[in-house]
């Protein structure tokens, strides 16, 4: 670690290669990740944890361009390889060194007994492979390697960060301290509705998401098919598609257009949905606009890309060896 950031905060966060990334992913968690690199005594590391990706079925031949899907849709969101660091998790090879070490501090009974295991294993009854039991070990080993403090993730991530709390202090107790115990940074945003009306939205669930690089006519088209009312009523919906239209409107046109459409809702007159969703279209796309050109920049130079890539590795890397060597000292692996 260079000298003059062993005094800044240090953040890292991991995500998961599955393609392209949607306007849940965007406002849940890039815009986060925004907000922290701009801070000046933070030192951020976000990583694609493509380790985490294989314990789910998964397509070899394709992975490598999911991956990159992912660095090009960071970059392009303003991620800014001056302010921050990107890193591919498999190119640290001590992610996976540490998780071993750490996995033999944990009990096993307590992986068994996590709520994210357990849908994992509903979700995908004929891939329960040894990886997937890990999952929260190498998630534990990616955050500590790099004594993070601050780890800006969504709600549906607080129990693996109570494992990585856990293991962070078992170790401490057991050979002396040397982790600090990292908190989650919560994003504000984290629940975007799901366009289908039910749920957040979410790669997994098909009609549910707008991929940042939608073009207007496919943002028009997911729109029209967000299921609505006759447009008026008594009551503003809490729920269903008119609510995640309306949360979309606030989000993209502000509070005051929610207001005036709340108001039609209320009225005799009632919302023409058709507008709504025609207006909002060309809100979204206005933001994701700029993503797209800045998109387009870096994918005309791979390697520029490979450069950002190789900076992150090497910057990750010299941490990552220390760590290691201080925890194998420490756990008489090395002589002192
Ligand atoms: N489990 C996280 C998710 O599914 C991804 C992840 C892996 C991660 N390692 C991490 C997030 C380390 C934060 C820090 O979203």
């Amino acid at each position: 670690m260079s000298l003059k950031n062993k005094t800044k905060v240090r953040v890292f966060s991991g995500t998961r290669p599955t393609g392209f990334l949607h306007l849940g992913n965007y406002l849940g968690g890039v815009k986060g990740y925004l907000e922290l690199q701009n801070k000046k005594d933070y030192d951020c590391i976000y990583s694609i944890v493509d380790l985490h990706g294989i314990t789910s079925p998964y397509n070899p031949k394709k992975f490598q361009e999911q991956i990159d899907k992912v660095v090009l849709d960071y970059l392009a969101c303003g991620l800014d390889p001056k302010k921050c660091h990107f890193l591919i998790q498999s190119q640290v090879p001590e992610h996976t060194e540490l998780a071993y070490l750490l996995s033999t501090i944990y009990p096993v009974s307590r992986l068994e007994q996590l709520p994210t295991y357990k849908e994992k294993k509903q979700e995908q009854p004929k891939y329960i492979n040894m990886g997937l039991f890990y999952y929260p070990v190498l998630m534990a080993a990616d955050i500590l390697l790099y004594k993070t403090q601050f780890v800006p993730v969504g709600k549906d991530q607080s129990p693996h960060l109570e494992v990585t709390r856990e293991i962070a202090r078992t170790f401490n107790r057991h050979f002396g301290q040397t982790f600090p115990e990292p908190k989650a940074y919560f994003m504000p945003l984290a629940n975007i509705p799901s366009l289908t009306g039910q749920g957040k939205m979410s790669k997994s669930k098909e009609g549910s998401y707008i991929n940042l690089v939608d073009s207007l006519k496919v943002i028009k088209d997911k729109l029209t098919k967000v299921p609505t009312d006759i447009g008026k009523g008594k009551k503003i919906p809490d729920k269903g598609g008119v609510f995640a239209l309306l949360t979309f409107v606030e989000l993209f046109e502000g509070k005051k257009k929610r207001l005036e459409y709340e108001k039609l809702y209320l009225s005799n007159q009632g919302i023409q949905y058709k507008l709504l969703k025609e207006e909002l279209a060309k809100a979204i796309y206005e933001e994701l606009k700029p993503i797209q050109e800045r998109r387009k920049f870096y994918e005309k130079r791979p390697a520029l890309v490979n450069r950002i890539l190789e900076q992150g590795r090497k910057y990750a890397s010299q941490i990552a060896k220390q760590t290691i060597q201080e925890v194998k000292e420490k756990m008489g692996l090395i002589k002192k």
